[in-house]
């Protein structure tokens, strides 16, 4: 079944870390993989998992296919491009699913209509061809413009049109080389939705790519333009410099619901444990002030921020490392931490000391931060043990 809106709050999650992410070069994921992050997907609320590409691989289609007969919750969707041989094979790989998605796409700016050799003429009867195809084989489909942003508005809004009269259920507007800033974003999606005949009855969704940096602000601002599917990836995984991350917009919506007075279906909770999976199975490591997912992005390591911290967390946290599922300590022993930060570490640790004793070991702590980088548990232990050494 193709999702409807009645919730006008609520935002789809469309993941493609399987397809989009996995496109990055280097990223290939085995079958196992594949299936463990798409059961992951699931599980944490993703309303629409990309499985793949079918036509791409014999690789590609089994992942698909194996994804689709188990999946439990998410609707599984894979990619074809606008010709009755890839839609067909597409068929073929999510057919099994409980709720199954075609999404096909064709290059609609003009730089794509001249590799094509297409005329829009030609084209457009490419587009009213192949989601009546799609439409045939499935009552799910996604249509995608590639390269939408640098398309001319009037084309854009006559394909959608074309598009949207032959069946599709969502129309996604790429972003595909990640050119676009955050009020064009909302602009595009806000004029699609006010001059295209039937835009109410379709979801429209953004597809951001982050090569200005963009894709986070760009998505969400496409959901304040009228979006209502947001297509990302885990750790912002994905062509270049990536997609959009799952993690960013999903937190953003969450804390500033002031702003951004929507919804999705995730359990943040899950989203560290993912992140980590993802980074894992893909060899891509995820960079230490990586928002929302970063080794660093809950540490605290001056001694105004932990002095801070240990006295009101809200001080320099706008959200909980609970919420995503970290566990781990906030607070990062550096040659930056003060006493308050050693004191308190030292008591998680199982150490209660007096002031005095306190002057002591945060001098030695300090010589010893301005010799190592980093100040691990077992260092401290070490200081501890060395001081009642030596008295
Ligand atoms: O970036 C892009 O345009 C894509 C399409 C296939 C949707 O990934
Ligand atoms: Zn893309």
């Amino acid at each position: 079944m193709a999702p409807t809106m009645a919730d006008n709050s609520r935002v789809l999650i469309f993941d493609t870390t399987l397809r989009d992410g996995e496109q990055s070069p280097g990223a290939t994921m085995t079958h196992d993989e594949k299936l463990e992050i798409a059961e992951l997907l699931d599980e944490m609320g993703v309303d629409i998992i990309e499985a793949g590409f079918p036509i791409a691989s014999e690789g590609d289609f089994e992942a698909v296919s194996d994804i689709a007969k188990r999946s439990k919750n998410s609707m599984i969707c894979g990619l074809a491009r606008a010709n009755y041989k890839d839609i067909d094979r597409c068929w073929e790989a999510v057919r099994n699913a409980a709720q199954p998605r075609i999404h096909t796409f064709i290059g609609t700016s003009p730089l794509h209509r001249e590799i094509t050799k297409l005329t829009m003429d030609e084209m457009a009867e490419r587009i009213h061809d192949t989601v009546t195809h799609a439409r045939n084989l499935c009552d799910n489909v996604q249509w995608s413009p590639m390269d939408a942003i640098r398309t001319e508005r009037d084309y854009l809004a006559r394909v959608v049109e074309i598009a949207i009269k032959a069946g599709a259920t969502t129309i996604n507007i790429p972003d595909t080389v990640g050119y676009t800033l955050p009020e064009e974003s909302a602009q595009i999606i806000r004029e699609l939705i006010e001059r295209v005949p039937g835009a109410d009855e379709v979801i429209f969704a953004t597809h951001c790519h982050n090569d200005l940096g963009m894709a986070t602000a760009n998505a969400l601002a496409a959901v304040q333009g009228g979006a209502r599917q947001i297509e990302c990836t885990i750790n912002g995984l994905g062509e270049r410099a990536g997609n959009t991350a799952l993690e960013e917009v999903v937190m953003a919506i969450k804390v500033r619901k002031d702003l951004m007075p929507f919804v999705t279906g995730i359990d943040t909770t899950k989203i560290m444990h993912l992140s980590r999976r993802v980074s894992q199975v893909s060899g891509f490591p995820v960079q230490f002030n990586k928002a929302i997912v970063g080794k660093n992005a809950f540490l605290h390591e001056s001694g105004i921020h932990q002095d801070g911290v240990l006295k009101n967390v809200e001080t320099f946290e706008i959200m909980k490392p609970a919420d995503i599922g970290i566990t781990e300590t906030n607070i990062a022993m550096g040659k930056h931490s003060g006493r308050a930060a050693l004191r308190s570490k030292l008591k998680d640790l199982g150490y209660e000391l007096a002031d005095n004793q306190l002057n002591d070991v945060f001098v030695r702590f300090k010589a010893l931060a301005d010799r190592k980088k980093e100040i691990y548990d077992d260092d401290l232990i070490a200081l501890m043990t060395d001081s009642a050494a030596n008295t």
